[in-house]
């Protein structure tokens, strides 16, 4: 066997409302080519709309989860780059200016432009997790990705600044210390879902991603090829769940293996007269009911979640000038129908995303409830951005100091 170049080895860990997935990969910066080698999941029990709400059973969780993945690979795991999610995410835009150094826009320049455009009031309770360029504007030019090397005398920056709980965050670095592990970088998920799953013309033209998981959707607007809103809203699969076990009054477990098994989103696109087993609570006999009765328990909260994601986006203006529609990612978004729903809600053009970018292991990467893992994977092919290097969070070697992988070896 030829031996190959050193690839490095990165592991994202997704530390969801209902799973938490640990996925080892194999990466090579030059190629941008990344492998999955190793996953491992587990039920997530210490979290809730996406927050860590118990530390003993969320770090049982990453254990669990971190384990089988290292089995698979026989990578043993240091760092780990991990998703942030939750109703204390906010965002915000700000922008920024400074002289340009020399006679043409330097990476000094760049810096110190995005470290102007960061300095807003932070709450002490917050911490700024990324610092986004949208666009630069060199003298009055504007609309410009990279103006590395352009001449001009000032720069101007438009960023996308998002934060997150002190507290939150620093709980999730915890669980992750006692697991003898390194939060290498902490992202947050739709931003990983959204640059695993979003085409470049999507992210061109305007686009809305939504991760509908259990504990949380999470809304990402990309527009000119950056982000340009972020937004949580804490309900998705975890209340239809609920719904179901409350009107066919059956236990939640039962009523997850319904909703998963059966359910459709829109109640119009069942058969009326298939009939489906509902276990009921106590020692009572299971029933049988239609499984158009099961949709019309589940349609309402899906429209009403779509509608909710319709008032954020409009609000905003995001759903008019989002051209290239929305995408659709998430355990949930798995759900016949959801496609069909959101169009009629949304009233834009609306399609499922899979992740693109990584190969092995189709079934974590075609499954949506790992768009979030798959993304944080192809984020390290992402320099670190300026709220980490800011924010003295980064720690020095980062992703250079990991195993290195002899690809050529195995
Ligand atoms: N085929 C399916 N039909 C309906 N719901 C599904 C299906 N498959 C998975 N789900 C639901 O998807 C949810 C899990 O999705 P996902 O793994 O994306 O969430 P998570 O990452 O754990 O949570 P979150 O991101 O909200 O913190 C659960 O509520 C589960 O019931
Ligand atoms: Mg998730």
């Amino acid at each position: 066997m030829t031996r190959k170049r050193d690839w490095e080895i990165v592991t994202a860990l997704d530390i969801g409302t209902s799973k938490v997935a640990a996925i080892v990969a194999a990466m090579d910066e030059d190629s941008r080519e990344l492998e999955i080698l190793g996953f491992g999941s587990s039920s997530s029990l210490g979290m809730k709309r996406g927050t860590v709400v118990n530390i003993e059973a969320t770090v049982r969780s990453i254990h669990q989860a971190v384990g089988e993945a290292e089995l698979m690979s026989g990578v043993q795991i240091g760092d780990v780059i991990v998703g942030i999610s939750g109703d204390h995410v906010q965002s915000l835009n700000s922008h920024g200016i400074v002289a340009v150094g020399g006679d043409a826009v330097s990476e000094t320049d760049m810096a110190r432009v995005i470290e102007a455009a960061r300095a807003v009031v932070v709450p002490s309770d917050k911490r700024v997790l990324h610092v986004l360029p949208r666009e630069y504007v060199v003298d009055d030019q504007d609309g410009i990705l990279d103006p590395t090397l352009m001449s001009g005398v000032r720069l101007e920056a438009h960023v996308h600044i998002i934060t997150v709980g002190e507290s939150a965050a620093q709980n999730i670095e915890k669980c992750v210390r006692r697991c003898d592990l390194r939060a290498e970088r902490i992202v947050l998920e739709h931003l990983a879902s959204g640059t695993a799953i979003l085409t470049e013309d999507e992210m061109q033209l305007g686009c809305c991603l939504l991760d509908i998981g259990a504990g949380t959707t999470d809304i990402a607007v990309f527009e000119g090829g950056s982000i340009r809103f972020t937004h949580v809203i804490p309900i998705a699969g975890d209340q239809v769940t609920y719904d179901i076990a409350q009107s066919l009054r059956t236990p939640t477990q039962s009523a997850e293996q319904l909703k998963i098994s059966h359910a459709c989103a829109l109640a119009q696109m069942v058969e009326e007269d298939k009939e489906i087993e509902v276990v009921s609570v106590g020692s009572r006999p299971p029933r049988k009911i239609s499984q158009q009765a099961l949709s019309r328990v589940v349609e309402p909260r899906c429209e009403e979640l779509f509608q909710l994601v319709h008032n954020v986006l409009h609000r905003g203006g995001y759903l008019e000038s989002a051209a290239a529609g929305v995408v659709l990612t998430g355990g949930t978004s798995a759900m016949p129908g959801m496609v069909e729903l959101a169009e009629e809600v949304l009233n834009v053009p609306v399609r499922l995303g899979h992740a693109q970018g990584a190969r092995g292991l189709s079934e974590v990467v075609n499954n949506p409830s790992h768009a979030t893992g798959v993304g944080l994977l192809l984020y390290a092919l992402k320099p670190r951005d300026q709220a980490a290097a800011a924010g003295g969070r980064s720690q020095k070697g980062g992703l250079r100091s990991l195993f290195k992988w002899f690809k050529g070896q195995f």
